[in-house]
């Protein structure tokens, strides 16, 4: 059984990874819950989720590497400095570390480079929406989805948003959100050409998705040497 330690486990994704680890008794036990303010004492556990914010992300590296712990971290909108504590912690402890828990995301940034290679002098834009509490923006699918983008193409500036004066700069990725209501999470990548585009589109209705998503790479985790993983890791194995 995989001792889990879930830090943000009373927002709205951590609930979620909580309440479906529970249905699965015979592969998980919550050890324990954490939120903001909480001591990260990770001792004993098999792995940390974090799905908290991204402020705290480098506190919870540290803790997880002194502690000999894996972590999947799905927190978005990480800086500079959190990605270096990841990478840190790398050196010591199995880090995963993925914008998007869903398969069919991965699935999707693989269409979308393809499409990318096959359709080179295509405009590419990215639109993403979400619900009105999302705090980041762009979301970090939307990144992934444009890097997917720009990694198969090789080229390609990343364009976010668009205000005033500010027309297309030839080979450019634009990428965009919107934010109101409910949105779980919706993202349109758009290949825009001359008479014609192609639209490939990823949509969320169930949160559950994400944390079926994080448990699968706790699991996945566990036992594995030091370094960086990814949900195409997961996918893969
Ligand atoms: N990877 C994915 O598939 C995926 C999917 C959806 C969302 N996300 C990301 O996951 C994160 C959480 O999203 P959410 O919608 O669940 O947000 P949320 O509902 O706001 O939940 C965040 C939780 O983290 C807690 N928290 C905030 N700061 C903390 C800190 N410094 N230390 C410990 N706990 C802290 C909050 O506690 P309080 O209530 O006390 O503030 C809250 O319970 C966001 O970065 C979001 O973009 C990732």
């Amino acid at each position: 059984v995989i001792e889990l330690v879930v830090v943000g486990a009373r927002g709205r994704l951590g609930s979620l990874v909580v309440a479906e680890a529970e249905k699965r008794p015979a592969d998980f036990k919550i050890k324990a819950k954490l939120g903001r303010g909480d001591a990260l004492d990770f001792a004993g556990a098999s792995a940390v989720i974090d799905v908290s914010n991204a402020s705290a992300t480098a506190s919870i590296a540290l803790a997880c590497a002194k502690a000999g712990v894996p972590l999947v971290v799905g927190t978005t909108g990480l800086v500079q400095a959190a990605v270096a504590a990841l990478d840190d912690a790398a050196r010591s402890i199995a880090v995963l570390h993925a914008a998007n828990f869903s398969v069919s995301a991965h699935v999707a940034a693989k269409l979308v480079g393809e499409a990318a290679t096959r359709l080179r002098a295509y405009d590419v834009e990215v639109v993403e929406a979400h619900h009105r509490l999302k705090k980041d923006a762009p979301s970090g699918t939307a990144l992934m989805l444009a890097n997917a983008a720009r990694d198969a193409r090789q080229s390609g500036e990343l364009k976010r948003g668009r205000d005033g004066a500010s027309p297309r700069v030839a080979g450019e990725i634009g990428v965009s959100a919107i934010r109101g209501g409910d949105v779980v999470g919706e993202h349109t990548v758009y290949f825009l050409g001359d008479g014609e585009r192609i639209e490939i589109v990823h949509r969320v209705t169930d949160r559950a998705v994400f944390a079926r998503g994080a448990l699968a790479a706790a699991a996945y985790l566990v036992g594995k040497k030091p370094g960086r993983y990814a949900m195409a890791d997961v996918i893969s194995a």
